[in-house]
């Protein structure tokens, strides 16, 4: 898929896809049952928020009632002031309060597959054992209310039970992907101040051993503040140990007592910090509270997917845990639905490329949310694959994380959804929580390659640089007008880049950063960031960034990053780099610098295409050509293409001279 190819596609595409008229048993009755009762109840929630979240919110368990649903405006956005509860007791003991216990909450496969694979399920009360024995273990290691728990982990039930165990004493955690790198994890400890990191010996990938206790050694030579290790034995991996640091969780949480008292947190209490990227070199804390939170992810995990208890519905996201996807829409908003809530640890294509499929057959998952990116990969795997397996189970297919194009939203219905499942687009971020743009499975009809609506409450608007609102299909600047409950509450220690980031160029509204426009049913549709982020397979990293990584390195002077359109990715990373003097340009270096980039960030940063020139094409004032450099990069196809520097300064020059 070429971004230009995209974008013409989604400017002509008009095929409209009415929802089902009804779902079957499994699913039940859509709760929002028509696009008029769409329409009527978010009048509502606009016009009364106050009323229509005080109803969502009395769905769950407080300790304490609320005094003001919403009290405040942006930049600083409270709800539920007052109000005192805690979101593991809303995940897990209210469940078993119900008298729901015995119903499963976790179902998780492991990625070996040696004929039969590894299943483990989860029932409330089991959950509720481990999450409690996990907090005892916590605090018995020094952890109190209001300290940051860093958690660098694989994809296995500890990682929820750890993300619960620290909302349960009210210790917000800061989960990093374990794609990341060591320098990756002491920054963002640093960052957090925090002083434990939970992490595995090791997590599983295609067959092979992720050594993440290994990369935790390394980030705590990076930075001084780690001083506990609690280590989950997962891969059997050789690792380092070091005595009165690093802990087995099996040696201290099996010896815990299997109850422990939630916290009553403050709706306003942080519940997590989660780093993602920004136009600067520096990663950002985006901070989240509780209330709102819960609240919010609650009520769009239940209307979006359509989730029912009691129905036998299996539902199945396959993001990371390390991921806000992860965090609203495999943990947070899953659990208190009653719905179990499939997690697994591997790869799509491991040990064949239907192991997905596999999946959704043998478990019989009703409700899948995957992104783009694997959509695409399967496409280019082949039919046979999916073909293979029964996946008549599904009756809701979401996606996340970057625009999709039509060809590939078409693939998802047909030979997934067997032209029987509403596709829902989601548009959301790390910074607003959960869904924001979305359809509704019984309500909303469908055009391949638009979000389509607001969910009830977002007031989204494509608007002007003066905050109006542009005209039918115009491009525009995405953005919120006011408060919605699982707004971000601030950037973690950067008062001054919260506000310029999200508030400071359109007064009074929340600045998403991706560019949309609103055609004529009113539906939205994404266009691509205005800022120096791009998405890598729905996977957000700053250019900035890159390029930092490439210059900390002895041999490169400077560096320009732009984003590739790539078939697979999406967006693939093309790296434009001088060399120190003395340096020669060779294939060496070029794998060099890649695996640099992947120690200093991670493997999803490593540059697609790199090139070497002797200077980087600047406007009078010094600044990079950007699109220039884009234009060159799109025009490869290949990273084995050595483009002379020649070419580049023709084309620099020919721009200069326009
Ligand atoms: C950025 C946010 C939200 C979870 C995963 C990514 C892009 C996300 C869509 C979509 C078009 C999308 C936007 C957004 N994006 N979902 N359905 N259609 N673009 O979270 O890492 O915070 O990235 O991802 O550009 O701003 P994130």
């Amino acid at each position: 898929m070429s971004e230009q190819s995209n974008i013409e596609s989604i400017l002509t595409e008009s095929r409209v896809f009415e929802p089902p008229q009804s779902f079957d048993e499994r699913i039940g009755g859509a709760y929002i049952p028509s696009l008029d009762a769409y329409e009527e109840l978010y009048k509502r929630s606009i016009e009364s928020p106050d009323e229509f979240w005080a109803e969502v919110a009395d769905e769950l368990d407080w300790f304490e009632q609320w005094n003001t649903v919403c009290s405040s405006d942006f930049p600083d956005v409270k709800w539920f002031e007052g109000g005192k509860t805690n979101l593991c007791h809303n995940c897990v003991d209210r469940q078993i309060n119900m008298g729901h216990g015995d119903d499963l909450a976790i179902i998780w496969e492991g990625e070996p597959y040696n004929g039969t694979p590894e299943i483990r399920q989860l029932t409330y009360h089991d959950l509720h054992a481990e999450v409690c024995r996990c907090a005892n273990a916590l605090k018995e290691l020094g952890v109190n209310k209001g300290d940051v728990v860093t958690i660098y982990m694989g994809m296995v039930p500890e990682l929820a039970i750890a993300v619960l165990a620290c909302a349960r004493i009210g210790a917000p955690h800061s989960v990093i992907f374990g794609g990341f790198s060591s320098q990756a994890i002491a920054d963002r400890v640093e960052d957090a101040k925090s002083n434990i990191v939970i992490t595995c010996d090791g997590s599983w990938r295609r067959g092979s051993v992720v050594p993440l206790k290994d990369n935790v050694d390394v980030a705590t030579e990076l930075t001084e503040l780690i001083d506990t290790v609690l280590v989950i034995k997962r891969c059997n991996n050789d690792i380092s140990w070091q005595e009165g640091r690093d802990v087995w969780w099996h040696d201290i949480c099996d010896q815990q007592d299997e109850d422990c008292q939630c916290e009553s947190m403050d709706a306003e209490d942080m519940l997590f910090l989660l780093y993602t990227s920004g136009s600067t070199g520096k990663p950002k804390g985006i901070m989240h509270t509780t209330g709102g939170y819960m609240v919010y992810t609650y009520l769009t995990s239940k209307w979006v997917f359509n989730l029912i208890p009691g129905k036998d519905q299996v539902y199945w996201c396959t993001a990371d845990v390390g991921w806000i996807t992860g965090h609203s829409y495999i943990i947070y908003g899953l659990l208190p639905n009653r719905v179990p809530t499939l997690m697994y640890e591997g790869a799509p294509n491991f040990p064949e490329p239907d192991r997905f499929w596999d999946i959704v057959e043998r478990h019989k998952v009703t409700q899948f949310y995957t992104a783009p990116t694997a959509i695409r990969a399967f496409m280019k795997w082949g039919d046979e694959h999916p073909s293979k397996h029964d996946l008549s189970s599904l009756k809701v297919l979401g996606t996340v994380g970057e625009p999709i194009n039509p060809e590939a939203w078409m693939w998802y219905r047909e030979v997934i959804g067997n032209n029987a499942c509403p596709i829902v687009d989601t548009w959301w971020q790390t910074e607003t929580g959960g869904h924001m743009l979305t359809p509704l499975p019984g309500a909303t009809p469908t055009t391949p390659g638009s979000c389509t609506r607001p969910f009830f409450g977002i007031d989204a608007a494509v608007v002007d640089d003066d905050g109006n609102e542009v005209g039918e299909n115009e491009g525009g600047l995405l953005v919120v007008r006011k408060p919605w409950p699982s707004t971000l509450r601030g950037v973690y220690g950067d008062r001054d880049r919260f506000i310029d980031t999200y508030f400071a160029r359109v007064d009074g509204m929340y600045l998403a950063g991706d560019s949309a426009r609103k055609d004529e049913r009113g539906n939205f549709w994404i266009m691509g960031r205005i800022d120096d982020v791009i998405n890598v397979s729905g996977h957000r990293l700053g250019t900035m960034e890159v390029e930092s990584s490439l210059v900390s390195h002895d041999s490169v002077v400077e560096a320009a990053v732009v984003g590739v359109p790539h078939e697979i990715k999406g967006t693939g990373i093309a790296a434009f780099c001088t060399l120190a003097s003395g340096c020669q340009p060779s294939e060496e270096l070029k794998d060099a610098l890649r695996k640099h980039v992947g120690e200093e960030i991670g493997a999803i940063a490593k540059p697609d295409i790199l090139k070497f020139t002797d200077a980087l094409p600047k406007t009078r004032s010094g600044k990079i050509m950007r699109r220039l450099l884009r234009d060159v990069a799109a025009g490869t196809d290949s990273n084995q293409d050595v483009t002379t520097l020649e070419d580049f300064t023709v084309l620099a020059k020919l721009r200069d001279e326009e």
